[in-house]
């Protein structure tokens, strides 16, 4: 009597035990993709908006005429984060430093003011007009500036279509080549729709994210046609059409 008694509970705790280490595990799990998704979308969040910051100060980094543009370091981080704050609703620096997104979003920032200061020599030369100094550049650069910070972490990347990469250190590894081949370049492809899976990296566990994006108009004056034709940054026009897929960001967090 005794025996059975003591067996059942015996039995009932490692039922228990094995249940919630079973349910804990589980749940676990699903905040860490769900976690993981929403770090990978705030770190391209990120990125685009330093691009637009870029972007919308093409005409005055242009300017020959102009010495101090007045895009250093902070100021172009400040821009970037009200950009973010705008499409996130959400204040990146309030994040808590000590997590993992509090930590890759502050690495990311820092990435955004090492490039700018890199580059303060360049964008106030005057009597420069086109000074090489465009999204693209300030993207990679900034990619490769934050997986400097985050080696081991986490990594970020803008690529596209084989046909369409200009720059070597934008091509797409094993994983994001198939990734666009076989499902962001899919005519049944959602437009806009992310990709993302569990996946090797480096011979690494990782979450890797596939997000695309398409050509806009703006984009052509470089990209578009005539194919061939050397377009003002001196690479050859890529004969692309507005809505084609035209990048990659590419995230990369380790397990
Ligand atoms: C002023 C010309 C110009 C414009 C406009 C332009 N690009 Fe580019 N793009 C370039 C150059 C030059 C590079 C290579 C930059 C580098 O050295 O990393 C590049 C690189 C890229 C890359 C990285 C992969 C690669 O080919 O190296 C992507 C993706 C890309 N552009 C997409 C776009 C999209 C999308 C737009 C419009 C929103 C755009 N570009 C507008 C000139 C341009």
């Amino acid at each position: 009597m005794r025996f059975k008694i003591s067996g059942i509970i015996a039995a009932a705790f490692v039922a228990g035990v094995c249940c919630a280490g079973a349910l804990m595990f589980g749940a676990n799990a699903a905040t860490s993709a769900e976690d993981d998704a929403m770090i990978a979308k705030s770190l391209a969040t990120m990125l685009r908006s330093g691009r637009t910051v870029i972007s919308r100060n093409q005409d005055k980094i242009n300017d020959p005429k102009l010495a101090d543009k007045g895009l250093d370091g902070k100021t172009v981080l400040a821009e970037a984060v009200k950009i973010y704050k705008e499409t996130a609703g959400m204040d990146p620096v309030a994040l808590d430093a000590n997590t993992r997104h509090g930590k890759l979003i502050r690495m990311e920032m820092e990435a955004i003011v090492e490039v700018m200061e890199g580059h303060q020599q360049t964008i106030n030369r005057a009597g420069v007009g086109f000074k090489g100094f465009i999204p693209a550049v300030f993207g990679r650069q900034v990619s490769e500036a934050f997986g400097r910070r985050a080696t081991g972490l986490a990594e970020m990347k803008v690529t596209a279509p084989a046909k369409l990469v200009r720059n070597p250190k934008a091509r797409a590894d094993e994983w994001e080549g198939a990734v666009i081949k076989d499902k962001l370049m899919l005519a049944s492809w959602s437009k806009d729709e992310v990709f993302s899976e569990v996946a090797k990296s480096k011979g690494k566990d990782a979450y890797r994210t596939a997000m695309p994006e398409y050509y806009a108009a703006s984009c052509l004056s470089c990209h578009g046609s005539p194919a061939g034709e050397i377009d003002i940054t001196g690479y050859p026009k890529e004969g692309a059409s507005v809505g084609d897929l035209g990048a990659v960001i590419s995230i990369t967090l380790y397990k």
